[in-house]
């Protein structure tokens, strides 16, 4: 699948099959996003991928779909690099564009992942000075969503506003 494909095709997946994910492949996923681009080249992240049901069923709380995901991708950030946020948001959009070419859905968890912060950062080790951006299930979709998007017409402008 080439890129446009993986653009085009891409939506958050909240049902999953419960298969496991070849390590290959989850490898291949968090490449993508330490290859993303970041303010200065600092690179500001670390990945923890994990794959243990245990872990992954205490990251779901109570999100029962979250429970089936083949594997969680937890995006680790560090506050003080300038351009943390935008940093981390590359990444993970290069990680859910991979996911998307291998077959796999996604969905990018920030909302939820704040408001566990401290203790999903407990669960997981992360040191205090660190900040969990973002979890990112990944897993083989039941079904591929297709929310609709704004037009190109809508939002496109030539030259000006
Ligand atoms: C910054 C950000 C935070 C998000 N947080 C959550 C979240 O906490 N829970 C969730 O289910 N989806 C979350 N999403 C996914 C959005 O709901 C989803 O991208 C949006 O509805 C558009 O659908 P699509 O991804 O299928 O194009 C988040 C997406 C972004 C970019």
């Amino acid at each position: 699948m080439d890129v446009f494909e993986a653009i085009r095709t891409r939506r958050s997946v909240r049902q999953f099959t419960g298969e496991t994910i070849p390590r290959e492949d989850l490898e291949r996923i968090v490449d993508a996003g330490r290859l993303a681009a970041s303010g200065s080249n600092k690179q500001p992240w670390d990945f923890i991928v994990i794959t243990d049901r245990a872990m992954i069923g205490q990251l779901a709380t109570t999100s029962q779909w979250i429970e089936k995901a083949g594997a969680m991708i937890a995006v680790v950030m560090d506050p003080e690099s300038r351009w943390w946020v935008e940093d981390g948001a590359a990444a993970v959009q290069n990680m859910l564009l991979a996911a998307t070419a291998l077959g796999y859905g996604t969905c990018w968890l920030e909302g939820y992942t704040l408001r566990h912060e401290d203790a999903f950062k407990a669960l997981l080790g992360v040191p205090a000075e660190k900040r969990l951006m973002v979890l990112v299930p990944v897993g083989v979709p039941v079904e591929w969503p297709t929310k609709e998007k704004k037009s190109l017409a809508e939002v496109i402008h030539w030259e000006r506003y």
